[in-house]
C-alpha cells in the first residue's frame, strides 16, 4: 500500500535507503538526518515522502520537494526500492504515485537528476521506462568524470501508461 511516510517509518526508511542499494551503509547517518530534518520542518516546507508498505515491511521510498524560485517545479531527490522487489514495478508504481499526487496538487514539472555512470544504467533505464525525458547532462557534475543526467516530465500532459507493468 502507496501512503505518506509517518515518524515511525524513519529508521526503515534509513535501512531501505541502503538495502535499495541507493546509499552505501556508511550513508545511513546522512538518510536518518534527511528523516529528522523532514519531520522536524521540511514537511511543513512542502517535501513529501510516500513509502510502498507490504504487509507492515517497507518496500520502497520515494521523497520530493519543490524548488524555490519555480512556478510548480519539483525534483524527486530520493527513489529506492529494496532489493528483494525489483524488477517487479514497484518503483514504476512509487513514481506513478508520486507524479498522480503533484498532478492533483496542480504541479507543473518534476525534475530528477541522476549519474551518466554505469552504476546507475538501471536508474536510467527506469527513468526512462517511467516516460521522463533525458533534457540535460552536466560534465563532471559530482566529480571529474561523474556527469550529472538531468530527466523532466511535464506534468500537465496527459499520464500515460509507463513500463509494461
Ligand atoms: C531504480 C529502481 C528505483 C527501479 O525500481 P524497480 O521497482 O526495480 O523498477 P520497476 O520494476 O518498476 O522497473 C520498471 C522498468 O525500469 C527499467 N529497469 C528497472 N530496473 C532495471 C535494471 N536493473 N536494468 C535495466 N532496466 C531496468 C526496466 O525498463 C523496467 O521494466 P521491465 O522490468 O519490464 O523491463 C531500483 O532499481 C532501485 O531502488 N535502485 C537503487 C536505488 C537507485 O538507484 N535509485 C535512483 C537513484 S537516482
Amino acid at each position: 500500500m502507496i501512503r505518506a511516510i509517518t515518524p515511525d517509518d524513519a529508521s526503515d526508511v534509513a535501512t531501505l535507503a541502503v538495502t535499495s542499494e541507493l546509499f552505501p551503509p556508511e550513508a545511513i547517518g546522512f538518510v536518518q538526518q534527511m528523516m529528522a530534518d523532514y519531520f522536524a520542518a521540511k514537511a511543513d516546507g512542502g517535501h513529501a515522502c510516500l513509502v510502498d508498505d507490504h504487509d507492515g515491511r517497507l518496500a520502497a521510498v520515494a521523497y520530493y520537494e519543490p524548488l524555490p524560485a519555480t512556478d510548480r517545479t519539483w525534483e524527486l531527490t530520493m527513489i529506492g526500492v529494496d532489493r528483494s522487489h525489483h524488477r517487479r514495478g514497484v518503483g514504476t508504481g512509487l513514481l506513478q504515485a508520486v507524479e498522480a499526487d503533484l498532478r492533483t496538487r496542480d504541479q507543473r514539472l518534476l525534475l530528477i537528476q541522476t549519474s551518466a555512470t554505469p552504476a546507475f544504467d538501471r536508474a536510467r533505464a527506469f527513468y526512462l521506462s517511467c516516460g521522463y525525458d533525458e533534457e540535460a547532462r552536466v560534465r563532471d557534475y559530482y566529480e571529474t568524470g561523474d556527469d550529472m543526467v538531468l530527466f523532466r516530465k511535464d506534468l500537465t500532459a496527459p499520464a500515460l501508461e509507463s513500463g509494461s507493468h
